[in-house]
C-alpha cells in the first residue's frame, strides 16, 4: 500500500497538488481551485483489493480521477478536487468493509478501531504499525468545503455488456450485512467415533450453507454468500471441533435482507440444537442500501449521453466507499462495462476505449458542474 502511495503520488507531482496519507491511511491529492479557500470535489475509489483479485476494482477509479486532473492541463475551475484512494474497502483483512471511508463521516470509532484481524491484530494496532496516529482520525472527518463524492467503478457484472453501452449512472446501492458464525462442537478421532456419537462442528456448518443457499434461491434479488471456511484443529483425521464461517447478505430492501439475516441466525441455532453443537454469530457490519443524489446522478446522464450514448441508470449490487460518503455529502457513481461481467479474480478487465470514454464524460461532468447555476448555488453554500 505504502508503494501504491508514492506511485500515485509520482502521478500527481506534475499537477502541483498536495498530496497526504490521512490516518485512516487514505491517499488524499489535492487539486486547488481557481480561487483559493473554493470548496472541493471528491473524486476516487478503493486501493485495497481481495485476495486473487483482477487489477481494476477499486484502483481504476483512483486512476480515472488522476487522469482527469491530467485532462485539465494545468486548467483551474471553480472548486477543487481531492483525489482519495480509500485504504480498507473490501474487509478483507478485519471482516468489515468500508474501514476507510468510515473514517471521512465520523464512524471510525473506538469499536472499529477494536475490531481484529484473524492474527490478533487491531485496526487500531495496524494504523500505527503503517506509521501513522489513529488519535488524528477525527480530523479525517469530511469538512463543511465538500461539495460531494464521486466514484467511477466498473460494474462488476454483465449489464452494461448486455446492454452494449460502455457507461452507466448509478442511482442505488444495495444494503448488505456480513456476519461471522462459529459452530462449537467435539472435537474427537476421526477413524473411531461413530457417525451417531459425533457432535461434528464442520458438518452443522455444512447443513446450514446449504440452508443459506436456499433460503436465497427463494426470495427474489436476494444475495447469500459462504465465502469462508476455516475448521479447526484442521485436520482430515480429526472431527472439527469449530468450524468458523462468513456471511454475507444482500438486497435492495434493507427489510428483506434484515429478515433473512434474522432467519439465517435462527436456523444456525436449530441446527446447532438437533446436532448438539453451539453457534454464535457476530454482526460486522449491517450497511442499508443507499440512493445516489439526483442532481448529480442526473448531471452524469447528460454528460454520457454527450459521449454519444444512450445513458443507463443501474442499481449496484457491489457495495462501494459511495454508500458511505452518501450519509454526509452528495454522492454520485458512474460504471464502466466489465467484459464477461468477472470481477474478483483475475479474468476482470476493461477495455481502453472505454476509459476513454468514461475521462470523456468525467470531462463533460466536470465542466457542467462548473456552469450550472445548481452547483454554483452549493460552491456558494458550501
Ligand atoms: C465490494 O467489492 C463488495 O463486496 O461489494
Ligand atoms: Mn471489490
Ligand atoms: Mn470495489
Amino acid at each position: 500500500m505504502r508503494d501504491c502511495h508514492q506511485e500515485i503520488a509520482r502521478w500527481m507531482e506534475p499537477l502541483r497538488a498536495q498530496v497526504r496519507v490521512d490516518a485512516a491511511g487514505n491517499f488524499r491529492g489535492f487539486y486547488p481551485a481557481a480561487r483559493p479557500n473554493a470548496p472541493r470535489l471528491l473524486i476516487g475509489s478503493h486501493l485495497d483489493t481481495v485476495p486473487n483479485a483482477g487489477a481494476y476494482d477499486g484502483i481504476l477509479g483512483v486512476v480515472l480521477a488522476v487522469s482527469l486532473l491530467e485532462e485539465l492541463h494545468g486548467r483551474r475551475l471553480p472548486f477543487g478536487i481531492e483525489v482519495v484512494g480509500f485504504s480498507e474497502e473490501e474487509g478483507v483483512r478485519f471482516g468489515t468493509p468500508f474501514i476507510g471511508s468510515c473514517a471521512l463521516v465520523g464512524r471510525l470509532d473506538r469499536e472499529l478501531l477494536d475490531v481484529q484481524d484473524a492474527q490478533g491484530i487491531s485496526v487500531r494496532k495496524a494504523i500505527e504499525e503503517f506509521g501513522l496516529n489513529p488519535e488524528e482520525i477525527p480530523q479525517t472527518e469530511l469538512e463543511n468545503d465538500t461539495l460531494g463524492y464521486l466514484e467511477f467503478h466498473i460494474e462488476q457484472g454483465p449489464v452494461l455488456e448486455k446492454l452494449n453501452l460502455p457507461l452507466a449512472a448509478v442511482e442505488a446501492i444495495a444494503g448488505q450485512s456480513r456476519l461471522e458464525f462459529t459452530f462449537l462442537g467435539r472435537g474427537n478421532h476421526a477413524g473411531t467415533t461413530p457417525m451417531h456419537l459425533r457432535r461434528d462442528a464442520m458438518a452443522g456448518a455444512a447443513q446450514w450453507i446449504g440452508t443459506a443457499e436456499r433460503v436465497a434461491q427463494g426470495v427474489p434479488g436476494l444475495i447469500a454468500t459462504v465465502g469462508k471456511i476455516e475448521a479447526k484443529p484442521g485436520a482430515a483425521n480429526v472431527i472439527a471441533a469449530e468450524a468458523r464461517l462468513t456471511l454475507d447478505v444482500r438486497h435492495s430492501s434493507d427489510e428483506i435482507r434484515t429478515r433473512a439475516v434474522t432467519d439465517l441466525i435462527r436456523q444456525a441455532q436449530e441446527i446447532a440444537i438437533r446436532r448438539g453443537l453451539s453457534v454464535r454469530e457476530s454482526t460486522l457490519l449491517s450497511q442499508r442500501a443507499v440512493a445516489m443524489d439526483p442532481f448529480l446522478t442526473g448531471e452524469i446522464e447528460q454528460a454520457i449521453l454527450k459521449t454519444g450514448y444512450k445513458p443507463h441508470r443501474m442499481v449496484s449490487g457491489a457495495g462501494h466507499d459511495a454508500m458511505i460518503l452518501v450519509e454526509k455529502v452528495p454522492t454520485a457513481m458512474i460504471f464502466l462495462r466489465t467484459p464477461g461481467g468477472i470481477s474478483h479474480d483475475p479474468a476482470e478487465s476493461v477495455a481502453g476505449e472505454d476509459i476513454e470514454k468514461a475521462i470523456q464524460c468525467g470531462l463533460y461532468l466536470l465542466d457542467q458542474l462548473a456552469s450550472s447555476p445548481e452547483f454554483q448555488e452549493r460552491i456558494r453554500r458550501a
